[in-house]
């Protein structure tokens, strides 16, 4: 295997890509304090041992809102996966069935939920940012639901577009916000990445499958002048009532870190809770969703499931978040990254580095089972 390592993939990644293209799948925001401390705060955790408990072999199946994996972790949702690789959320979605654990697709992804349910089948979640127009929303429910999708997670932490610096600084057309159209910089960054090109010609551009219907019904805005026109600071605690009652299924809110917005979501009739800091991406300040997790356990109880993701980069990393208390783990960038430097190979072969990864963290650690690792002694340092 050449890269054995899912941060190895980082660098082919970033070579393959325009340094546009790559600034969007990488940047936080701001200074970008928050992304690195993301990586500190599991670099700074160790796990202490045990020994003498005879050979392990660890079985790494999760049980989460009714349903049971083969694995601990899943692939959190990324908007427009399919700019960094033509069919990246089919890819993806695929290698998430075959491997049995879930995939989430995003509401602004490059491709539809008709077609990604299709590859990912029963381990497809959905992911909702709230549109303006309600009519979207509990269209794009409707869809999911006929798609046989059964988990909904419901994004809370995008009140507003935060600032992307290092897209600016590396000149990426920024939607409805900034210059959308295609600067000199930005052709002659494709132009010196030509595979990439090649392969977004082929495809027709990325698209926004997804949201592509509504936006045909609404005038001839751009679709990334509609789509930020719809998002961002839609939602309300109002809003999420409504797309409780409309979602038969079950549903979790991303992005919370407060213990009282936990309490008010879970009586609402919330399944389960992501705690993120969307990788960094929003807010130059948010706490580590791990550093948050005691205060909203012991808020909500043990009964309601608590997902981590931001920062998870590894099979120790996902065994880190576990040990820490979270009941489950999503991971972004590293899925991208392989997809990115990998194409149709990335998805499978990140599978099996993080599988291969996690089972040998167990054993080294002497803990056969997913709930075992809750028993392990955490120390921190730096
Ligand atoms: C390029 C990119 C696009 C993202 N798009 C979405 C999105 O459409 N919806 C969403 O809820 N979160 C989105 N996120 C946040 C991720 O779901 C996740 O919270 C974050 O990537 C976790 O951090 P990690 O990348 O360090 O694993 C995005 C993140 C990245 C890096």
């Amino acid at each position: 295997m050449k890269y054995p390592r899912l941060r190895d993939l980082e660098a082919p990644a970033r070579r393959r890509l325009p340094p546009f293209v790559f600034a969007y799948l990488d940047s936080g925001t701001g200074h970008d304090v928050v992304r690195a401390a993301n990586r500190a705060y599991y670099d700074g955790m160790t796990l202490t041992p045990r020994f003498l408990r005879g050979r392990i072999d660890a079985d790494l199946s999760a049980s989460i809102l009714g349903q049971t994996y083969d694995a601990p972790f899943g692939v959190a949702p990324i908007g427009l996966s399919s700019m960094i690789w033509p069919g990246a959320e089919t890819i993806l979605a695929a290698a998430a069935s075959r491997n049995g654990f879930p995939y989430t697709l995003s509401t602004v992804a490059g491709d539809s939920i008709e077609n990604v349910a299709a590859a990912g089948g029963a381990h497809t979640w959905f992911q909702l940012y709230a549109t303006k127009d309600k009519d979207i929303t509990f269209d794009l429910l409707r869809r999911a639901r006929d798609c046989g999708v059964e988990t909904l997670i419901v994004t809370a932490d995008v009140p507003a577009p935060s600032r992307r610096e290092r897209m600016r600084i590396a000149g990426a057309p920024l939607g409805s916000r900034g210059n959308s159209s295609f600067s000199p910089r930005v052709i002659w960054q494709s132009a010196l990445h030509p595979g990439w090109a090649l392969r977004m010609a082929a495809m027709g551009g990325p698209k926004f499958r997804n949201m592509a219907p509504y936006a045909d019904r609404h005038g001839n805005l751009p679709i990334t002048s509609f789509i930020g026109q719809q998002l961002n600071g839609t939602l309300d605690w109002d809003y999420l009532q409504d797309i409780r009652a409309a979602w038969p299924g079950k549903m979790m809110l991303k992005g919370i870190l407060d213990g009282q917005d936990a309490v008010r979501a879970v009586g609402m009739g919330v399944d389960g809770l992501v705690l993120s800091n969307h990788g960094g991406r929003q807010l130059d300040a948010a706490p580590h969703p791990l550093e948050r997790l005691p205060a909203v356990r012991a808020a909500v109880g043990d009964n309601v499931p608590l997902v981590v993701d931001s920062g998870i980069q590894s099979g120790l990393d996902i065994v880190k978040a576990l040990v820490c208390g979270a009941d489950f783990v999503l991971l972004g960038r590293a899925f991208m990254y392989a997809v990115a430097a990998l194409g149709r190979d990335g998805g499978n072969h990140a599978a099996a580095v993080l599988l291969e990864e996690v089972r040998d963290v167990m054993a080294q650690l002497g803990v056969s089972t997913i709930a075992g690792l809750r028993d392990v002694e955490i120390n921190r340092h730096g």
